[in-house]
C-alpha cells in the first residue's frame, strides 16, 4: 500500500452561521460545530485510507470564544500521526466577523478515526509520507497522544465492558 502525504487529505471549508445554527442568545450551538467538525474530519480520514471510517474517539475540546450567527467559520483538518488502522486527524476552528473582519482561533481538537473493512473489522490504511520538519514534531506529538488516548480506552474497556 503507497504512504499518502499530509497534503494528500488535508481538507478545509467556509460555514456562514445561520438563524437554524443558534441557540437562543443568537450563538451557535456547540453540537452543530462539532458536527461540522466531525464531517470535514472525516472527509480528510475517507481521503487518506480510500476505505469507510468511523470516529473513534474525540479528544478534549475547548471552546475559547463564543461564535455569533453570521460570523463565517474556517474549519482546516490534517493528518498527523496514523497506526496500522487509525488517523489521528488535526483540526483549526477560525472565526470572522464580518462586519469588522477579526479573526479568532474558537479551537483545535484532535478526532481518531478507524478505517473498517465490509464486517465492521479494523482494517489496514497506508503509512503517512512526512515532508517537512513541523510534520515530524505533529507526528511525534501525535504519538504520545496516541499512548495516553490507548490508555484511557482501556480503561474505560475495563470499567464499561
Ligand atoms: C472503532 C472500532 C471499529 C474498533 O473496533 P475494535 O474491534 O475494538 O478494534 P481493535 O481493538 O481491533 O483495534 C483496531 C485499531 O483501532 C484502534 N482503536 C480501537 N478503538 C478505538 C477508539 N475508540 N479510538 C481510537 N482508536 C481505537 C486500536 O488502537 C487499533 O489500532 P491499530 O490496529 O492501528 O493499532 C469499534 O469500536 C467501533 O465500531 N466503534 C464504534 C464507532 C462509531 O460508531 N463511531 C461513531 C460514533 S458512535
Amino acid at each position: 500500500m503507497k504512504n499518502k502525504t499530509v497534503k494528500d487529505s488535508e481538507s478545509e471549508v467556509n460555514r456562514l452561521v445561520l438563524p437554524e445554527d443558534t441557540n437562543i442568545f443568537g450563538a451557535l450551538y456547540g453540537g452543530r460545530l462539532v458536527e461540522w467538525m466531525d464531517n470535514l474530519a472525516s472527509i480528510t480520514a475517507f481521503k487518506h485510507a480510500r476505505k469507510k471510517v468511523v470516529t473513534g474517539s474525540i479528544d478534549n475540546l475547548f471552546f475559547l470564544s463564543p461564535i455569533n450567527l453570521g460570523y463565517i467559520v474556517t474549519i482546516h483538518t490534517f493528518v498527523t500521526y496514523v497506526t496500522r488502522a487509525t488517523m489521528e486527524v488535526e483540526i483549526n476552528v477560525q472565526t470572522e466577523n464580518v462586519e469588522t473582519g477579526e479573526k479568532k482561533i474558537t479551537t483545535k481538537a484532535y478526532f481518531t478515526y478507524v478505517a473498517i473493512d465490509e464486517n465492521g473489522k479494523a482494517a489496514e490504511i497506508p503509512g503517512l509520507l512526512l515532508q517537512t520538519p513541523e510534520e515530524e514534531k505533529r507526528f511525534m506529538e501525535g504519538y504520545t497522544r496516541s499512548r495516553n488516548r490507548l490508555d484511557s480506552l482501556k480503561i474505560m474497556k475495563e470499567t464499561l465492558l
